[in-house]
């Protein structure tokens, strides 16, 4: 198995169709998997949000006869169409929860559900504009779109049903904060499901340290796990902030 400190930082992943990852499980026989210098051509692009739900239901007819391997890589590809480091962060987000979650001693089962919903968590970013990922013309317009990615993304996992309630929740308030300042709902504390709080500290560290945007200041390893330590903002639940960083900076 490969572990964190054996990957390169910060967390780099490329496909390499003759192998198969450990971590992700994508399976090695999709040859076709699309590259960040060979995008296709996605009817999603641009696309509000009800044009975009209303593509995702031919998805999710597909989606709903799909192997959990196969469910990841059909939203790895939809999260590549659109926006390629928006892909490589939801696996960077992946391994970091995975590892948490193990370093808490969780059953393997919920090891694997929240490895899944951190994979999936961003998927309600699909539908926002160009002008969202290029960081251009932030309108409030934008702005508003964006504060309504979580639930947006639940509103299309909530559509696959093989999709536990966990996972889908890790979508809806991934953007939920401990001290109670978080969104959609202003969950506080205990309120906010585990999982979620889990994939929070991990989303936030792949956030700081992976440059997912024009402009975008990146922090580095060391800054990013002070970030963590000092959790100045309230934002995860400092029960968890020593064993994320355990977890990251051992070895
Ligand atoms: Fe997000």
């Amino acid at each position: 198995m490969t572990t964190i400190s054996q990957l390169p930082y910060p967390v780099k992943y490329t496909v390499d169709s003759s192998k198969k990852n450990p971590l992700i499980n994508i399976p090695s026989n999709k040859q076709e998997y699309p590259q960040s210098n060979q995008r296709p051509q996605f009817s999603l692009i641009n696309a509000n949000t009800g044009q975009a739900l209303k593509a995702l239901t031919l998805q999710n007819t597909l989606a709903n006869n799909c192997k959990t391997d196969d469910l990841k890589y059909l939203i790895l590809n939809m999260l590549e169409a659109r926006h390629p480091q928006t892909k490589q962060h939801s696996i960077g987000v992946a391994i970091y929860a995975k590892e948490l979650a193990k370093e808490l001693k969780l059953p393997d089962e919920k090891v694997n559900e929240i490895e899944t919903g951190a994979l999936f968590h961003d998927i309600g970013k699909i539908s926002l504009p160009d002008d969202f990922f290029n960081q251009k013309n932030l309108t409030p317009g934008i702005v508003f779109l964006c504060k309504n990615h979580p639930e947006n993304g639940a509103n299309i996992l909530s559509k696959i049903a093989s999709l536990s309630k966990p996972i889908i929740n890790i979508a809806k308030y991934h953007h939920e904060k401990y001290d109670g300042t978080g969104y959609p709902n202003g969950l506080k504390g205990e309120e906010i499901p585990l999982e979620t709080r889990i994939v929070s500290i991990a989303d936030a560290f792949d956030s700081m340290t992976r440059k997912k945007y024009p402009n975008q200041k990146v922090k580095t390893f060391e800054e990013a796990i002070k970030a963590i330590k000092e959790n100045k903002s309230g934002q995860w639940d400092p029960a968890l902030t020593e064993p994320f960083i355990d977890c990251v900076t051992r070895k």
